[in-house]
């Protein structure tokens, strides 16, 4: 594998846009990161197994070209015109790329930009942003342009989404019609496993990096480092939490404070929202895993399946506690609105019945600021700066 020293991401959203999208000519192109500096999975679909090889340059480095492996999943209700998708994935360096093979047609060459230092500064802070909630309906579209617009404004390294990815509930074609939007690193939600706990959809079309982690679930739950951050995925979906709190606590046991100071979970079930809709989903992870949080002083938690938006202040066992995470729900990525509300808990900062993105900076080692932002023309909408104390990296126990 070719390294060119750190990378980081900041035109990823654009380079799904102008695929070509007929015959076997390579479609959907998505991104992601493995944990690795330098290092980028870049996964698409095509009818054919006729070859899976990305050709890519940067300046000053040569041209190359790596072979992928192409793999299929099946599901016998999923007929023609669109055949079983075919899934490559390589990881490599790159600053501008095509994929495809020449018997079946190239994709359009795409190119995404790098920054000289992995270690983000006040003037050039790591930017990530965060979604759940989205399927492939008018409100997604409308959330899918404020992100736009905001990559324009604000050049952010990667996207987290939270589950509830297509909402494809098991219908295959819905993943071709979502995979045209989006490339970023996703957890998997409820809508991904139905029916029947079909989860062909995530566990293909995703490239997560669970082996690079130390875990063997697929794409269920991993982590990743990026910049001054650990970032985890958990499945909330999962029956019981014993593996997902054995593998947690092996990767927070590991993380170095003084490299990623910070710690950022997102999954799809809440652990703290005051919506109606879905109340207490996430109780049942919260009671398993929630201890090994605040033990490892983690920052903030990204979740969804609420669609709505939600900021608590830091909490732990429901009680408000300068030490724990805050959490936001983020279930506001355009399938629908859940606007019936419970009484307000102390720790509930802010609720909202709107669509839009989260929008995460962080400066240094103390300070992080989140924004809400609306879809139409990504406005603030909340916001909320979270400074955390330099000499915080000790765990409890
Ligand atoms: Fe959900």
């Amino acid at each position: 594998m070719h390294s060119c020293g750190p990378l980081w991401m900041s035109l990823a959203l654009l380079v799904f846009a102008a695929t070509v999208g007929a015959g076997d000519v390579p479609e959907q192109l998505r991104l992601a990161l493995t944990g690795v500096n330098g290092e980028m999975v870049v996964g698409w679909t095509t009818q054919l197994d006729a070859g899976s090889t990305v050709e890519y340059t940067c300046d000053g480095c040569g041209h190359f070209t790596v072979e992928g492996n192409a793999s299929r999943y099946s599901i016998p209700a999923y007929t023609p015109p669109y055949t079983s998708p075919l899934l490559h994935c390589t990881a490599f360096v790159l600053y501008s790329y095509r994929v495809g093979h020449s018997k079946t047609g190239w994709s359009w060459t795409h190119q995404f930009m790098t920054k000289a230092d992995v270690q983000p500064t006040p003037d050039s802070p790591l930017r990530f942003l965060s979604i759940g909630d989205e399927g492939t309906i008018k409100g997604a579209k409308e959330v899918l342009a404020g992100m736009l617009v905001a990559q324009e404004k604000f050049h952010f390294d990667f996207l987290v989404h939270g589950g509830d990815i297509s909402y494809a509930n098991g219908i295959q074609d819905i993943w071709d019609q979502w995979g045209q939007l989006v490339p970023w690193m996703v957890s998997v939600g409820n809508h991904e496993m139905r029916p029947n706990q079909t989860d062909a959809g995530f566990l293909y079309r995703f490239a997560m990096p669970t082996a690079q982690s130390g875990g063997e679930s697929g794409n269920m739950y991993y982590s990743f480092d990026y910049g001054n951050a650990h970032m985890i995925a958990l499945e909330s979906e999962a029956q019981n939490f014993s593996a997902q709190y054995d593998w947690l606590k092996r990767d927070l046991a590991q993380v170095n404070r003084t490299v990623t100071p910070w710690i950022i979970g997102f999954w799809h079930r809440p652990w703290y929202s005051s919506n109606v809709e879905h109340a207490g989903s996430g109780d049942v992870m919260r009671g398993a895993l929630e201890a090994l949080f605040f033990d490892n002083r983690v920052d903030m938690v990204i979740t969804g399946h609420v669609h709505c938006y939600e900021r608590t202040l830091p909490v732990y066992q429901g009680a408000l506690n300068d030490e724990a995470p805050f959490y936001i729900t983020n279930g506001a990525g355009g399938n629908g609105m859940d606007d019936t509300w419970g009484d307000a808990p102390e720790w509930s900062a802010k609720r909202l019945a709107a669509y839009g993105f989260g929008y995460v900076e962080l400066f240094n080692a103390t300070h992080l600021h989140w924004t809400m932002r609306s879809s139409s023309d990504s406005a603030v909408i909340d916001e909320a700066w979270l400074v955390r104390p330099a000499d915080r990296f000790q765990t409890r126990r």
